[in-house]
């Protein structure tokens, strides 16, 4: 028992300094370091040049297009685009940002994790552009939708916890593989899902998002699943790879308001062929 409690009082005092320890490493990670940075990835699409980013980048950044590593030089980052819409997302545990852009013109929906080292550098841009041939695309009318929706900040004392965001998304996403992960999602309503220019729901009372959820248990899962989570807007943004639909590259984003889903945003890209279930 002695010897028990004795572990015990090792086990906290070693937390405690870990628990201490957290704030240092992390002194850059604040919100002003990842809204410039998100600032000047935006830019870059614009212009179709990273030079707004450079004074950003730490010396080994990586560029992730559409689940691969590629040379940014040949990514869709190097296209001057015309930006219709943007919003960001903050995730100050992770030091990361989660974008979504729309250029109707492009056209392309873009969907970008950009992801901090303790200095603040960025590490890595993350993007998964959907257009031509992407799952249900339509740059234009994903906008008109996108217009139509309210993501204001959360206030505290209603905010969700990391954990139960996350979760949320987590259930949804193994929906494809496992039999009772629809029962852990917490369904909301009104809940509208935006799935690349599908629209699931026209935001009213009673709208779900539950028809057509998968009823097929038995399908490949969603894996290698990167996080963006931001207790301030209810969202998680999950980048991973849609196995059952030809190993595609996928960004689900979705925002919980009261512990309760409401809104869900995909966009799916085929490795530039058709996308096809
Ligand atoms: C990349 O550089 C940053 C410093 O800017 C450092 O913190 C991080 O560990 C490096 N990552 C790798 C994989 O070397
Ligand atoms: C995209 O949707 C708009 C309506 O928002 C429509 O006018 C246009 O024809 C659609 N484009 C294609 C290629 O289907
Ligand atoms: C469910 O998906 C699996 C994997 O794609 C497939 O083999 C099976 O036939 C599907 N079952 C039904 C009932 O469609």
């Amino acid at each position: 028992m002695a010897r028990l409690s004795l572990d015990i009082v090792v086990l906290v005092s070693a937390l405690a300094s870990l628990t201490s320890a957290v704030p240092l490493a992390r002194a850059d990670c604040d919100k002003t370091t990842l809204s410039k940075a998100a600032d000047a990835y935006v830019a870059a699409q614009t212009a179709g040049s990273i030079a707004a980013l450079q004074d950003s980048f730490a010396s080994n950044w990586t560029y992730q297009e559409n689940n691969k590593v590629i040379d940014h030089q040949k990514g869709v980052l190097h296209k001057s685009l015309k930006i219709d819409h943007r919003r960001t997302n903050y995730d100050l545990v992770q030091c990361a940002t989660y974008t979504e852009l729309i250029s109707a013109s492009g056209p392309y929906t873009l969907a970008t994790q950009i992801r901090h080292a303790s200095d603040g550098k960025v590490t890595s841009i993350d993007t998964i552009a959907a257009t031509t041939n992407s799952w249900i695309f339509n740059a234009s009318k994903t906008l008109e939708y996108v217009k139509q929706e309210k993501w204001d900040p959360i206030p505290k004392e209603k905010q969700d916890s990391r954990e139960a965001i996350q979760a949320a998304g987590d259930a949804y996403m193994d929906m494809w593989s496992d039999a009772h992960a629809h029962e852990k999602v917490p369904w909301g309503t009104p809940c509208v899902r935006l799935e690349g220019s599908a629209y699931t729901g026209k935001g009213q009372p009673d709208d779900s998002c539950q028809p057509g959820i998968p009823s097929n248990h038995s399908q490949a899962p969603n894996t290698h699943r990167r996080y963006v989570i931001d207790q301030e807007m209810g969202s998680v943004s999950i980048f991973c790879v849609w196995e059952h639909m030809m190993m595609a590259a996928d960004s689900h984003e979705f925002r919980l308001e009261n512990g309760k889903l409401r809104y869900v945003h995909t966009m799916t890209e085929c490795g530039g062929k058709t996308c096809r279930l």
